[in-house]
């Protein structure tokens, strides 16, 4: 994948999401003492905040194999069950977009859950009878964009749930700074700083961003990036100074200029921009809202007096 050699291993290397941090070393540790398997475990957050590198983590630091699926690949009760008898004991099962679990696997899944008991139907018609299997203990964790995407036996089932938070531009640099070591990528600090500003809170996106100016450093600088050759780079990419991107961007603009700034309902907007309404819901408005650019209101999406100054657009003429 495109960041094994960045990702970090332990929680120990592990920037940011302190709160979360904090918490998981105490579970991890009484875990480990007790000598049992971690608690299921539900993470939550925008994509790229590193959902799954703490599923890899946890793994690690409770010493066990991690075996990884998806909501949407685990189509029938029969690949979850290949994917349960598979598991040694106090295995690691990550299961990323749960959320997307169909409602017939996702029952299989209460029972292993709680009692590590396989319960399936074979056969079909007056000869199909149902079998119980025991699984080894394990240690399930799911990981989703919103916690409210999941029905609710579902996350009643987890013991920890955590969310993962946008990271700071603080954090950001040190994570910029921590891959370029890793890459052997000539980078100060106030280069680091602009590649950390303009990767939307994510670290996925930081560390996308840090390769591309690295090859534009490579071509115009020697390798050397500093804040100029980074801030060139940047522009040309089409990353903004607030680190906004091309669809950051249009759903702002098209906001203000097609909805008098809202409110608009999210699928009057979805249309507009010929996006899908879950995308919009899940990965562009969650950074906008936390930076203040835009509203989520009972009566829809309405922008704020920040996203006039920032595209320097004027504010419609109100009362
Ligand atoms: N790479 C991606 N996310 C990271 C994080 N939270 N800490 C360190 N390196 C990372």
């Amino acid at each position: 994948q495109y960041d094994r050699a960045i990702r970090p291993l332990s929680l120990e290397e592990y920037i940011g999401q302190a709160v979360v941090r904090e918490k998981m070393e105490i579970f991890i540790s009484a875990a480990r003492m007790r000598k049992e398997p971690l608690d299921h475990t539900l993470v939550f957050g925008p994509p790229g905040l590193g959902k799954t590198t703490l599923a890899n983590i946890i793994a690690n630091e409770m010493g066990v194999s991690i075996k990884t699926t998806s909501g949407p690949v685990l189509e029938k009760a029969g690949d979850l069950a290949a994917m349960l008898t598979n598991l040694e004991s106090g295995d690691v099962l990550f299961i990323d977009e749960i959320h997307r679990l169909s409602p017939h696997v996702e029952e299989v899944l209460y029972p292993a859950m709680e009692d590590y008991q396989l319960d399936i139907m074979i056969g079909e018609g007056p000869a199909a009878r149902s079998i119980k299997i025991e699984l080894p203990p394990f240690t399930l964790v799911g990981a989703t964009t919103r916690a409210g995407l999941l029905t609710s036996p579902l996350r009643d089932r987890f013991g920890i749930v955590e969310r993962l938070e946008f990271y700071t531009v603080a954090e950001l640099t040190e994570i910029v700074i921590r891959s370029a070591g890793k890459l052997e990528v000539e980078i100060d600090t106030s280069g680091a700083e602009e590649v950390a500003r303009r990767s939307r809170g994510t670290p996925r996106i930081a560390n996308r961003l840090l390769r591309r100016v690295r090859d534009y450093a490579d071509v115009k600088h020697e390798g050397r990036i500093d804040q100029t050759i980074a801030d060139q780079a940047l522009d040309m990419l089409n990353v903004d100074k607030a680190g906004f991107d091309h669809l950051d961007r249009r759903l702002l603009v098209t906001l203000i200029e097609k909805f008098g700034g809202g409110p608009v309902g999210v699928e009057s907007l979805a249309a507009a921009l010929s996006e899908e309404r879950d995308t919009l819901e899940d990965v562009v408005e969650p950074y906008l809202i936390q930076q203040g650019f835009l509203m989520r209101t009972p009566r829809g999406r309405l922008v704020t007096d920040l996203a006039y100054l920032h595209f320097d657009l004027p504010r419609p003429h109100t009362g």
